[in-house]
């Protein structure tokens, strides 16, 4: 079938029903309680900024000059929310996602070298070996329809495990992939709470149980590195090795164990759900729209003949990034990025206050009305051209110093699979079974991702 055969679809890619209020100011609770994303007003697609109160007050902005001062120029006067904090510190401590000031700082020049281009190159493999396996389950699933969703989170997993914790069979990789699951599952409940502005002292249903789910993993993690330190770097260093060769450029202060896990748990659970969720959202799309799935297929089968798709192959396939980059657009993981204000401030005319929390919902952003042509639409040809994009209006790995460390990791993550799957099957969607799309935490697929596979 050639590309210029197949019809594109009229109809538009599932989306948030986004709540319908003129004011800007939001006083239910109920319509939060089942979709976070629904605190986005559907005007935060047309606005610059709105602004509410629900116990605290919050603003939303949309304008990309004004999330660059945020996000760039203001970066100490904009720390992230205690919302955030307070909802990943037990999983993962003191660790550069949630450090302020000097403490994130050596941190982040500590870990920055692990994800150089050189380094991240040079984890490829790994992505390329879960590919593979990946590819074997969906074809061992015959022709059944697939959760592709499942099989995400399942080769991500894969991945990250591998490159923090390789080849330490003291590691249980289960009972670290479920506590996880289970954490980011109750604490999705806590933060409807913390976001609908409920004090701290309300107890939190789920939290004592999770926490010592963690903290069996902690103290799995510390033996884990333990040994390695004892054992020294194997013959592919992984990101544990680089992390325990790295040392401050400034101060020459190397991370402690606990330090050390905390950033590797970190990067477990900032790393591998927000891949899996970007593959099985842009799977969904190419089953959604089969001319882009076909246009991939041949620039993938060309490139790949017969063969998983390597770290060296990722600049080949800029039609393949170009659908992970549209699928980022419409679905980012990170739904909603959000700060403190320190100072009082003035945005978009709007007074900002010392405790206001700002946010920046990057759904909305990424759908606005005035910087996107045909927001809702799923159409990769708009990355070609990067620059005619503006950098503040397309953030699904946020941006400023705090950007995510994990971009590029993920991107080649995200390439190297889905070019290796494009290659030898063929998804249709099943009928009935759109995704829903809800956010917990992360903007999730509810329902799962399923999907007919045809082996080719
Ligand atoms: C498609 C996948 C990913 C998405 C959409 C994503 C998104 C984001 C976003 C939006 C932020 C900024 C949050 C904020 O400013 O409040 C962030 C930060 C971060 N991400 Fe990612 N991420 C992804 C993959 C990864 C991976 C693979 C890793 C590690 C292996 C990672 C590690 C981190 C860390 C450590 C930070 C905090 C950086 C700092 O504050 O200095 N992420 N991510």
């Amino acid at each position: 079938m050639s590309t210029d055969q197949i019809e594109r679809p009229d109809a538009l890619p599932v989306r948030v029903p986004l709540v319908q209020v003129e004011t800007g100011l939001l006083k239910s609770w109920q319509m939060m309680r089942e979709n976070v994303l629904s605190i986005i007003p559907e005007v935060a697609t047309r606005e610059k900024i709105v602004s509410g109160r629900t116990g605290k007050r919050w603003h939303m902005i949309m304008d990309p000059a004004t999330i660059r001062h945020v996000l760039l120029d203001r970066l100490e006067d904009y720390p992230k929310s205690d919302v955030t904090k307070n909802l990943l510190r037990p999983a993962i401590g003191e660790s550069l996602f949630i450090a302020e000031g000097a403490h994130w700082r050596w941190q982040r020049r500590t870990a920055a070298p692990a994800f150089s281009h050189r380094n991240v190159l040079g984890l490829a493999p790994v992505m390329t070996a879960a590919a593979e396996r990946s590819a074997s389950r969906i074809a061992q699933a015959g022709p059944r329809a697939v959760n592709l969703l499942d099989e995400m989170i399942t080769t991500t997993f894969d991945v990250i495990a591998e490159v923090t914790f390789s080849g330490d069979g003291s590691f249980d990789r289960e009972a670290v992939h479920r506590a996880i699951e289970a954490y980011i599952d109750e604490a999705g409940k806590i933060s409807l709470l913390d976001v609908l502005g409920v004090p701290d002292w309300v107890p939190r249903p789920g939290r004592v149980m999770s926490l010592q789910a963690m903290s069996g993993m902690k103290e799995a993690a510390d033996a884990a590195i333990e040994a390695r330190a004892r054992q020294g770097p194997g013959t592919l260093p992984d990101l544990l090795d680089l992390l325990l060769a790295g040392e401050d450029p400034k101060s020459g202060r190397r991370m402690d164990t606990g330090e050390l896990r905390d950033n590797l748990l970190t990067f477990i659970v900032a790393g591998h759900e927000t891949t899996a969720l970007t593959l099985a959202w842009s799977l969904y799309l190419c089953a959604f729209d089969q001319g882009v799935q076909e246009r991939a297929r041949e620039e993938a089968q060309q490139v790949l003949p017969g063969r998983a798709a390597t770290g060296e192959d990722v600049v080949r396939l800029p039609y393949l990034r170009q659908i992970v980059e549209e699928a980022l657009r419409l679905y980012p993981p990170a739904g909603i990025v959000s700060r403190t204000a320190q100072k009082a401030d003035v945005l978009c005319d709007t007074d900002v206050r010392p405790g206001d929390t700002v946010m920046i919902p990057i759904y909305a952003l990424g759908r606005h009305r005035a910087l996107w042509r045909d927001p809702d639409s799923f159409d990769p040809d708009r990355f070609e051209d990067r620059k005619a994009i503006d950098r503040y209006a397309y953030l699904p790995f946020g941006d400023g110093p705090r950007i995510c460390i994990g971009a590029s990791f993920a991107l080649q993550e995200a390439v190297i699979i889905l070019a290796t799957l494009l290659s030898r099957f063929r998804f249709t969607p099943v009928r009935g079974r759109d995704p829903k799309p809800v956010m917990i935490i992360t903007l999730r697929p509810q329902g799962g991702v399923w999907l007919q596979a045809e082996e080719l």
